[in-house]
């Protein structure tokens, strides 16, 4: 049986890099579902059509990872007919065998409500922000207004708001280097396969 492992947070917290480590460590596969937000954002045009013709191309496009790509994700993530369409790309990656790992906002909400791990992860708003500033060569100040923009927007919404899932190990990497936070995220993913047998 497949194994799910599902991390969610706020923008910036560190998904991504546990995610990809975690993924890496296991053999599992990994997806960055913001990046289906992302491309259906800079794609432009009716939003749910654009995710439900979305593409392999769109998500190879060089621009994805900025950060007016990251406010127009935010905006059409709220839409529910977008969040739709891209539901069943993302439950089918999750059952891929040995195991995948998605990161996003609402996987152990919404997507994977029975992934074997989920993991929420957060650090305080200036860490953040001067996190993604130094990665983009960005103004710390404006990326910590931009950080709380998206937030407050990702977590207001009504469809798939952003929130731990009830059954969430919330790991805060506000006073962890990466090295630090990944060990955190690949002794939990070891416990809970050794206890799956
Ligand atoms: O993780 P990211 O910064 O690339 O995400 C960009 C935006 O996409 C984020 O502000 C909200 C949205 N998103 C979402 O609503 N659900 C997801 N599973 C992933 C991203």
């Amino acid at each position: 049986m497949s194994f799910t492992v599902a991390i969610d947070g706020p923008a910036a917290a560190g998904k991504g890099t546990i995610a990809r480590a975690v993924a890496e460590r296991f053999g599992f596969h990994h997806l960055d579902t913001g990046l289906l937000y992302r491309a259906v954002g800079v794609k432009g045009g009716d939003p749910a059509a654009a995710a439900a013709g979305l593409t392999p191309a769109d998500l190879e496009r060089g621009d994805l990872r900025s950060a007016e790509a990251g406010q127009l994700a935010s905006r059409v993530a709220a839409i529910p007919e977008v969040r739709d369409a891209l539901t069943t790309f993302q439950r089918r990656f999750a059952a891929q065998e040995p195991g995948a790992v998605l990161d996003g906002r609402d996987i152990g909400t919404v997507i994977c409500p029975d992934a074997a791990v989920k993991i929420y992860v957060i650090a305080d708003d200036q860490t953040r922000a001067a996190r993604r500033a130094a990665e983009l060569g960005a103004d710390p100040a404006e990326m910590l207004a931009q950080l709380r923009e998206r937030d407050t927007r990702d977590g207001a919404r009504a469809a798939a708001p952003l929130r731990p899932a009830e059954d969430a190990v919330i790991l805060d990497t506000t006073a962890m280097t990466i090295a630090q936070a990944v060990a955190a995220a690949v002794a939990l993913v070891s416990e809970r396969r050794a206890a799956a047998g």
